[in-house]
């Protein structure tokens, strides 16, 4: 039996790959999951979040009897992508910071990369910069308040201006980084804002459409949409509802995680 796509982050930052998906695979059924009760992961223990992240995407898989997984969150993807994939009857598609196409694309060789602190320091973000980058200087920026905006934005609030600009700041201290890696998927959902935090015309790049074509590759069969895609989320919050209904998700239903 065909199941839906199932995305899953800890907040909204997933729904920055869904109109990707909607393009690639139109007429599927998705449904959007967040952990949005334990929300920002990016400062949360590493041993902490795995058990976390396992535990509310077996939920989320049981609940939505889904096809494939798109862990839509760099944060769990650059962590806890082989528990998932040990312990998930289902194709997991991970999201991890576009580091090869940046370096593909830089002139300079000097990118900035944009993420939370738990991506930033990451192992395997290390490995990618190693195995793609190992020319490039790459400054590192981590931008846990970034979340936050990004959740006030999609809930119908004005984010902070002065934050975005600060946060953003570090990228800006040599005049040579010509590319920005989004490597939160929250971030491109800034969109102008983050335009407007440079004081030149920066390269911004994100994963969501390689996401979108992985997640196209591996799904066989996915069941075709009925109505208004469904969410999921492990608290109930009436911000969250505005922001998945703005990408034509209904109201969130209650996921219980055991
Ligand atoms: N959207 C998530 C990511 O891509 C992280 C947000 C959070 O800190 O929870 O890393």
């Amino acid at each position: 039996m065909p199941g839906p796509i199932l995305i899953f982050d800890s907040g909204v930052g997933g729904l920055s790959v869904v109109s990707h998906l909607r393009h690639r695979l139109p007429g599927a059924a998705l449904i959007y999951a967040c952990d949005n009760a334990m929300l920002p992961y990016g400062l949360r223990p590493d041993e902490w979040l795995v058990a976390r992240i396992l535990a509310v995407c077996q939920a989320a898989v049981a609940a939505s009897g889904c096809s494939v997984l798109v862990v839509a969150c760099n944060t769990a993807s650059t962590l806890a992508l082989d528990a998932l994939r040990t312990h998930l009857s289902v194709p997991v598609v991970g999201t991890v910071p576009a580091i090869k196409p940046a370096a593909a694309v830089s002139r300079s060789r000097h990118i900035g990369l944009l993420a939370t602190s738990a991506t930033v320091a990451r192992p395997y973000t290390d490995r990618l910069i190693e195995t793609f980058a190992s020319d490039c200087r790459v400054t590192r920026v981590a931008a846990d308040p970034l979340v936050h905006e990004t959740e006030r934005l999609l809930a119908g609030e004005q984010p902070d201006q002065s934050i975005i600009d600060r946060v953003t700041a570090p990228l800006w201290e040599t005049a040579d980084l010509d590319t920005v890696v989004l490597g939160c998927t929250h971030f491109p959902l800034l969109g102008e804002r983050l335009v407007a935090a440079a004081p030149r015309p920066v390269r911004l790049i994100d994963s969501s459409e390689a996401i979108a074509r992985r997640t196209a590759q591996v799904t066989i069969e996915p069941a075709p949409a009925v109505g208004r895609d469904r969410s999921l989320a492990t608290a109930p919050d009436a911000r969250l509802a505005r922001a998945v209904a703005t990408l034509g998700f209904d109201e969130p239903r209650l996921l219980i995680v055991g």
